[in-house]
């Protein structure tokens, strides 16, 4: 045996991990609902904020610091107060805040000899995520290889990386209108939003298409003429076609089938890499995989991944493979990143009656279900005229309120954040506010979800 295994079947060892979660998960019991700051924190928070912002030099959107624990949807900021979070760091935290298994898993990596993990030299979480990622991709895919790195934006430069050097010398990237990619240079180049990159030079490296919309019955021919016009325009110098399956920060739009159908054909026949960011969507849809959701594995060359699972990851088809040498770096991720990423995916693939989460009857569905209810009741009722399209799939979920103007959007946002609930916003107008949902969402939560909103959009009606 080994000096690790020995250690990790220690008693004393394992019953004190234990001993650690239950004391851990007790302190968190007194977290049930939502709760104001408390007044002897406040003066202190705000200076502590205060000094943040000037750090910084930008001010936190909300006012926002974690106080470290919190429990299920909830959780509890420095100033004592508990809120609801809808967004989850922006999609990292599916279960929430101190699920028992996730932190049992974070505390099992945390005795391990190294915080950060290297490509040259992984432990075993680093394979053991690898695989079942590629073992679940592979099912509906032809996607048999992959990559971890740190986050999203590094996933998508090796994607791009690998694109271009298999269709080499072709360079040019095909991407939606209102797509997000990432913050590096090329990837705030594709991100089709002028304010993430003011004052960068433009590479012309981008060719546009424009999204589905559903108000259009020549939506999809249009999107197939404008990609039709920029192969023909760029011959043999377009090397990825990258999309995202519901576009997150533009808006939670979505498309059928036969829209991504109708432009992959395309892409197949010039030798097109299909590149889908599942940054965002990746575990939320109802499947591992929102290209599993829409039935469009098959033609999938690159997918692209990343919040959920702890770190990013690029997973590709044989053909896609790249030299070595191609993508490498220092670090792959957090060792607490690799074991409770795969502890994640593991409780998302759970089919024990009860626990079952993804497809058919499974959580994510329910949560869809009860928390659009939810907010068509209140644009049928008390909120009338407050509340217009309701949008998204699985546990991504977006409104637009109002007339979906972006001050308004913004001053409902604070207003939610005061009163307990914590969501964003997406879209480029009209403005939205976006839900990420985390999966252990329940009834009594949506219908207390439901009150906040209610009075925030009642109070800030304009
Ligand atoms: C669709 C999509 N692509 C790329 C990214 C960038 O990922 P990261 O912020 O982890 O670098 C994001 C992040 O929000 C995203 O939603």
């Amino acid at each position: 045996m080994t000096q690790a295994e020995l250690f990790n079947q220690n008693e004393i060892v394992k019953k004190s991990i234990k001993t650690l979660k239950e004391q851990l998960l007790r302190a968190q019991e007194s977290i049930t609902g939502i709760r104001p700051p408390q007044n002897e924190k406040v003066e202190a928070y705000k200076s502590y904020i205060s000094n943040l912002n000037q750090l910084r030099g930008r001010n936190l959107f909300y006012n926002y610091i974690g106080s470290g624990f919190g429990s299920g949807p909830l959780v509890e900021l420095e100033d004592g107060s508990v809120k609801y979070d809808l967004i989850n760091g922006i999609g990292i935290h599916l279960f929430g805040h101190s699920h028992p298994e996730v932190i049992l898993a974070s505390l099992e990596a945390s005795l391990q000899d190294v915080v950060m993990q290297g490509n040259l030299q992984p432990n075993r979480e680093y394979g053991d995520l690898l695989e079942l990622l590629l073992k679940e991709a592979g099912k509906k895919s032809r996607l048999r290889k992959g990559w971890i790195g740190t986050c999203g934006t590094i996933a998508n430069e090796n994607a791009l990386k690998i694109a271009r050097q298999k269709n080499s010398p072709a360079r040019k990237i095909l991407a939606f209108k209102d797509c997000f990619a990432g913050r590096s240079t090329l990837m705030a180049e594709i991100t089709d939003n002028d304010e993430y990159r003011a004052g960068l030079p433009r590479y012309d490296e981008v060719l546009y298409l424009p999204f589905y919309d559903s108000t259009d019955p020549h939506s999809t021919q249009k999107s197939v003429e404008t990609l039709k016009k920029h192969v023909a325009n760029n011959p043999k110098n377009i090397a990825a076609f990258m999309f995202e399956i519901v576009q997150g920060e533009g808006g939670f739009n979505t498309a059928p089938k036969a829209f991504f159908q109708a432009l992959f054909e395309v892409c197949k026949e010039h030798k097109i890499a299909v590149w889908a960011d599942e940054i965002q969507t990746f575990a939320r849809t109802g499947n591992l995989f929102a290209f599993e959701t829409l039935g469009i594995g098959e033609y999938i060359d690159i997918v692209t991944l990343a919040k959920t699972a702890q770190c990013g990851a690029v997973l590709y088809t044989e053909e896609y493979n790249p030299k070595p040498g191609l993508i490498a770096g220092t670090f792959t991720a957090a060792t607490v990143s690799l074991k409770t990423g795969h502890k994640i995916l593991q409780m998302m693939l759970d089919e024990k009656p009860g626990q079952k989460m993804l497809g058919s009857g499974g959580r994510v569905e329910k949560i869809h279900n009860e928390f659009k209810a939810m907010l068509t009741k209140l644009a049928e009722g008390d909120c009338r005229g407050l509340i217009g399209e309701i949008g998204g799939l699985g546990l991504m979920i977006s409104m637009v309120p109002y007339d979906g103007a972006k001050d308004k959007v913004q001053k409902l946002l604070q207003s939610l954040f005061e009163k307990g609930v914590i969501a964003f916003s997406c879209g480029h107008g009209p403005y939205k506010i976006r839900f990420l949902l985390p999966a252990v969402l329940e009834a009594r939560h949506i219908e207390e979800i439901g009150g906040v909103l209610k009075e925030a959009l009642i109070a800030g009606r304009p």
